[in-house]
């Protein structure tokens, strides 16, 4: 269970503030907003990497904002990926890529693994994402953006957290392969607390039971359905919502 209480997310200014969420079952939370909403400062504050202004983070009544070492046991944060260039020097394939955040994972939580149950979790996840065993030996910057949004989601999912927060989980994806992503996301909420931040929040709207949007040091939760609706949206995004007959199009998620 995860609980947010009074939190005021920010650096030494507060960005947003008395955030209330409590979430009990696995489902998809998907919060949108603009650039620089605090979206990504949000998934770092749950998982104790960023500290609230004010308030507290609670997974299993365990205090994470106290205690940010026990998030490890619970959560598994797939960072946003701001530049691909950047990492693609490193010459590492889709199993190695794995296998690292995994280790990285038990570590954190203490926990001495054996090299058979650290094989079992890559081989489980890397079949859970669909990647075909002929693309696990190949360089992770090599493969489409897909392929590679798949190899990081696997690496999250080799943590065996029950919470997932996923920052941007879409982002440099081709189209074929989002619809692909979300297709793993209607799997991923069966069984886990999955938090997923999206510029498009069409994108995972079928499988989104619960969506948060933010911005201008505002937010909102509610059902897809509640949150979709122009007014809500305008005080966010302002004029770059565009209303048609029954669509609604927000002009600027670009990244
Ligand atoms: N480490 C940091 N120190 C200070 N300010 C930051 C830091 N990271 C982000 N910010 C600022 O906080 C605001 C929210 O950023 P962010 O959470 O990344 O937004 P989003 O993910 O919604 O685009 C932005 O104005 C950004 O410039
Ligand atoms: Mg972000």
């Amino acid at each position: 269970m995860l609980e947010v209480v009074n939190v005021t997310i920010g650096y030494g200014k507060p960005l947003i503030e008395g955030i209330n969420i409590r979430l009990e079952k696995p489902l998809l939370l998907q919060i949108i907003g603009p650039n620089g909403a605090g979206k990504t400062t949000f998934l770092k504050t749950l998982s104790g990497l960023a500290k609230p202004l004010k308030g507290h983070v609670l997974v299993n009544n365990i205090d994470i904002t106290a205690n940010p070492e026990a998030a490890g046991r619970f959560m598994a944060l797939l960072p946003q990926l701001t530049t691909n260039k950047q990492m693609s020097v490193l010459p590492i394939s889709v199993w190695e890529f794995v296998e690292i955040g995994a280790r990285l994972c038990y570590r954190k939580r203490g926990r001495e693994v054996s090299k058979e149950e650290l094989r079992n979790s890559v081989r489980e996840a890397l079949k859970y994402v669909e990647l075909d065993p002929s693309t696990w030996s190949k360089n992770v910057w090599r493969l489409s953006g897909g392929q590679r949004q798949r190899t990081l989601i696997a690496r999250v999912i080799a943590c065996n957290a029950p919470i997932l927060l996923l920052d941007e989980p879409l982002s440099s994806v081709d189209p074929e392969g989002k619809i692909d992503i979300t297709h793993l996301f209607r799997e991923l909420k069966k069984e886990k607390i999955v938090i997923a931040t999206c510029h498009d929040p069409e994108m995972l709207i079928e499988q989104t039971d619960l969506m948060m949007l933010m911005g201008r040091g505002y937010y909102t939760i509610g059902k897809p359905s509640e949150i979709m609706k122009s007014d809500t949206l305008r005080r966010i995004y302002g004029e770059s919502i565009m209303e048609f007959a029954n669509h609604i199009h927000i002009c600027d998620y670009h990244a």
